[in-house]
């Protein structure tokens, strides 16, 4: 979600509505702005695109120049105008917008519906808008006596959000305090532009591009008072903190990439959050399991499920590939991964406890969309599991998941892939648990996805590793990509990355069946980018390595940190930190969108924008 604030001399509403725009092209499905003047709060919020928005501050004046505003990602409830932010608290006495997911809503909400407090919305954020009026009405009397006008703002705020748990981005107005914003952080980025006689909130820097250049970045549990001309931050719990005001030296044109050379290098190096993302507020300790809220199928139709057809186009094939591996040993459930354009036509004879799921990073992909109607047509539930809110597969599905990773700019799929992997793991773990998956095993499974976020980050730092790689061997004009077992699809995936930006033609293989053709193409100039780390197949991989190396053709290596046996037999290794199997895809997955980068860039391809390629295949 994006979050966007304003409070100076000028029209609020003009700097909310341009920065929400900005933030737009992440895909939003609903947003709202809300300003305070003459001791009076106003709300406008539209569902659907910004636009919309815009369309009814058109016919509104929307004075005030104090105001905060928010675009939203709906969790599988309804994109309404309702579930809009802004969300107002008490009767009318603040707005808040907020990103994140506060988990223990569902307590705060009826302990407040006890007290008389009234709920419009099914969201978690007005929770946090109703306990934040609460805690002001309670305020003491000494409190509201104090020096400083602001005490009771500070007092209400860090209690409730003492109370909180889970992550938020959060920013407020208060109609009894009209100078002044707070805003705060746990976990959902936030910072705050500094400018003459104004100043910016925002959750990311973009809103702020030729406006300010000097930024302040907000710490996880610090709040910040901003005023027009000052902008005081306190603790959570404790008083006030020190605050560095930094230069924001990106160009504004080009503020969206963060200041790396190509959304797809950008993107690849937000998978740690974004894997974060994917599983955020889905794993329960308590049950060891995952939850999901939006399969919209009763329990009794969840444990009658006798078969999945997981069915795709593209890297989204991938992912039901590496999907199927899992759900079949953890879950015990038969899956059959289906090209969606051959699942349309091939007309199978599907039982009536087979689910389908469509993955798609855009939901738009018209093969895709024409598999899940024809499924729909024939009676199966079907779910999507897609990155793009309110995207037509993710309407049409009858439930899903979402990804939650940001729009992704770049044609070759990097984050959404990994995302979907771990919706996967997800999933099997989920359907793992509703039949013979033993708590312990559903624990430890939660404790290593836990861990996935930091594999992820260190498989980062291959980086100028690949690039020399790279660089070693772009002038090749094929390579094979060779795995087994769940990096069978890895290599596949690894094989697609450079064969779309790079334009080399690039086979994946399962390392085995290598021998039954593809061995014919090996030779000095022909490289074999080996996914070996260490699991069930490591030493029939080996052998297989072997069998390359016996006909003279480079051998490139992505192995375990600890591993020297693979060292001895391959021309380059690339360490990657071990994880348990099924998650190796995921962090795999990295040093390959990486080494297909930078063989992309040393040949001078646009990466970002491929010849001949488009994000989301609307034609059949
Ligand atoms: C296009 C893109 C691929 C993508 C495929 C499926 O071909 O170029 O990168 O994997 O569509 O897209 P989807 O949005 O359905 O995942």
């Amino acid at each position: 979600c994006g979050i966007v604030g304003y409070i100076g001399q000028g029209q609020a509403a003009e700097f909310l509505l341009d920065g929400l725009r900005r933030l737009e092209y992440r895909g939003y499905d609903s947003s709202g702005i809300a300003t305070v003047e003459d001791g009076e709060l106003d709300v406008a919020k539209a569902a659907g695109r910004v636009e919309e928005l815009a369309a009814l501050l058109k016919m509104r004046h929307h004075n005030g120049s104090v105001g905060i505003g928010h675009t939203r990602w709906a969790t599988h409830g309804p994109a309404t105008d309702i579930n809009a932010h802004p969300h107002l608290g008490g009767d009318q006495i603040l707005a808040l917008v907020h990103n994140g997911v506060i988990e223990n809503f569902r307590a705060i909400k009826d302990r407040l519906i006890d007290k008389g407090y009234e709920f419009q919305s099914a969201t978690d954020t007005e929770v946090v808008a109703q306990l934040l009026a609460y805690e002001l009405e309670k305020v003491s009397d000494e409190t509201l006596d104090s020096e400083d006008p602001l005490a009771p703002v500070i007092q209400a705020v860090q209690k409730s959000l003492a109370k909180l748990r889970g992550t938020y981005g959060l920013a407020v107005i208060f109609r009894d305090w009209p100078h002044v914003i707070v805003a705060a952080r746990l976990g959902s980025p936030l910072v705050i532009g500094v400018g003459e006689g104004e100043n910016f909130i925002a959750s990311d820097s973009s809103p702020l591009a030729g406006r300010t250049k000097k930024i302040v970045y907000l710490a996880d549990n610090e709040i910040a008072l901003v005023t027009t001309d000052t902008i005081r931050v306190i603790h959570r719990d404790s008083g006030d903190v020190a605050h560095d005001v930094q230069t924001l030296d990106i160009d504004a044109t080009e503020v969206d990439l963060n200041g790396f050379p190509h959304y797809m290098l950008k993107e690849i190096y937000e998978q740690p959050e974004t894997v974060r993302n994917a599983m955020r507020g889905r794993l329960d300790k308590d049950s060891a399991t995952a939850v999901f809220g939006g399969l919209n199928l009763t329990p009794n139709q969840l444990q009658s499920v006798k078969r999945m057809v997981l069915t795709a186009c593209g890297t989204s094939w991938h992912a039901a590939l590496v999907g199927e591996y899992m759900i079949e040993t953890l879950a015990r459930i038969p899956v059959e991964v289906e090209y969606a354009s051959e699942l349309r036509y091939r007309n199978p004879p599907l039982d009536d406890q087979t689910l389908l799921f469509a993955l798609t990073q855009s939901g738009e992909t018209i093969d895709t969309l024409a598999a899940l109607r024809e499924m729909k047509r024939k009676g199966h539930p079907t779910m999507s599991i897609c990155n793009v809110v309110g995207s037509t597969i993710a309407r049409e599905a009858d439930g899903g998941i979402y990804l939650h990773a940001g729009q992704e700019i770049g044609v070759a799929s990097t984050k959404a892939f990994t995302a979907q992997c771990v919706v996967m793991s997800l999933l099997a773990l989920y359907f793992g648990r509703l039949h013979h998956l033993s708590y312990e095993s559903g624990l430890r499974i939660i404790e290593e996805l836990e861990r996935l976020p930091d594999q992820v980050e260190r498989a980062l730092e291959t980086n100028s590793h690949a690039r020399r790689i790279a660089e070693k061997y772009a002038n090749c004009n094929n390579f094979l990509y060779l795995g087994r077992q769940y990096n069978f699809p890895t290599a596949l995936e690894g094989a697609l990355k450079l064969k779309e930006i790079s334009y080399i033609h690039a086979e994946g293989y399962p390392a085995a069946e290598m021998k039954h053709g593809p061995i014919a193409l090996v030779d000095e100039n022909t490289p074999s980018v080996f996914i070996v780390p260490q699991g069930a197949v490591y030493d029939k991989v080996l052998a297989n390595i072997e069998e390359i190396k016996a006909r003279r053709g480079p051998v490139i290596a992505i192995v375990d940190d600890d591993d020297s046996r693979v060292a001895e037999l391959a021309d380059d290794v690339i360490h990657i930190p071990p994880v348990t199997d099924f998650l190796q895809p995921i962090v795999a997955s990295v040093p390959l969108q990486l080494l297909a980068y930078h063989i992309a860039i040393a040949r001078g391809c646009d990466v970002d924008k491929p010849r001949n390629l488009a994000k989301s295949v609307t034609v059949e």
